[in-house]
């Protein structure tokens, strides 16, 4: 029987999902039939999310583990390495949207853990399973950040470090959709704008500028479950025009193929 990842259940692990997005995640795959596996760091929160999946008639495990550090990547690789998860949620994270030089260090070093080598890591240890069943998926949450590398407007946040880490997230997902085309194992890069969670947090209070448009979590949960239906690698939910992501594909390539030459370019002479 298939639900709305266009799969069949099974053991769904969705990491960060004591709030917000992965939260509204959790809720949602358990209506759809997954087993979930919760993970965070805050327990009374996971603890929380797991009573109303089992109110609701579904079925929640908690994992305490602080992806930061090794010993919580580790304990979430075992589990993974037990094989039966068909769906894996990259989704922890935080923002350290200061200015770089003001940044604790060991902050963005956490940053790089949670955002980069967990997303790494999980998605190697869920891997080899999803594989030989010929079936599962892996959906990583990025941000429309990730293609703001360019972008220098005033009004956005300094963001050296986050945008890296979901530039990161975006690339690897597509590079390893591509990888596992005809395994029947599909990867997606979830790529929302603003989205209503404890992000945007400072001091237990939400800061978000004026008139930014705000998406709620349960829309970027439908928007992402649709496109891992229709074969989106990159989903952004609130783009209307996909012709938008193609054009870039195009720019990439154009880019990639004037670039390769043996010869400096004269302005570099
Ligand atoms: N909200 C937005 O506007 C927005 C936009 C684009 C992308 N995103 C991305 O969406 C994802 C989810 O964020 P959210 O908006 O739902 O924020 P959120 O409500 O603050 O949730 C973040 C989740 O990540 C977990 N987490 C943070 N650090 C962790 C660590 N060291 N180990 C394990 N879990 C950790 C938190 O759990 P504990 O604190 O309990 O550990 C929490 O469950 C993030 O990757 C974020 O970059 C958000």
């Amino acid at each position: 029987m298939t639900n709305s990842t266009g799969s069949s259940s099974g053991v769904a692990v969705i990491t960060g999902a004591s709030s917000g997005i992965g939260k509204a995640f959790a809720e949602h795959l358990a209506s759809d039939g997954y087993n979930i596996g919760l993970v965070a760091r805050r327990r009374d929160r996971l603890e929380d999310v797991a009573r109303e999946i089992e109110a609701r008639g579904g079925s929640a495990e908690i994992i305490i583990a602080d992806l930061a550090r090794s010993e919580g990547l580790d304990a979430v690789e075992r589990r993974i390495a037990v094989g039966d998860v068909s769906l894996l949620v990259n989704n922890a994270g935080f923002q350290t949207y200061s200015p770089f030089v003001d940044l604790s260090i060991d902050r963005a070093g956490e940053e790089v853990a949670v955002q980069v080598t967990a997303v790494m890591r999980l998605s190697h240890a869920a891997l080899p399973a999803m594989i030989s069943r010929g079936e599962g998926a892996i959906i990583n949450v990025s941000s429309i950040l990730s293609f703001s590398g360019s972008l220098n407007q005033p009004y956005m946040p300094k963001r050296s470090v986050y945008a890296a880490t979901k530039a990161f997230v975006t690339t690897f997902s597509e590079l390893l959709a591509a990888e596992l085309q005809g395994t029947g194992v599909r990867v997606q890069a979830l790529c929302p704008a603003v989205v209503r969670t404890e992000f945007h947090d400072i001091d237990g209070k939400p800061v978000l500028r004026p008139n930014v448009p705000v998406m709620e979590p349960a829309d970027v949960i439908i928007a992402s479950l649709a496109g891992l239906r229709q074969g989106d690698t990159v989903c952004i939910p609130a783009l209307e025009d996909r012709d938008r992501l193609s054009a870039v594909a195009d720019a990439n390539r154009a880019l990639f193929d004037a670039g390769r030459g043996a010869e400096v370019a004269s302005r570099y002479r």
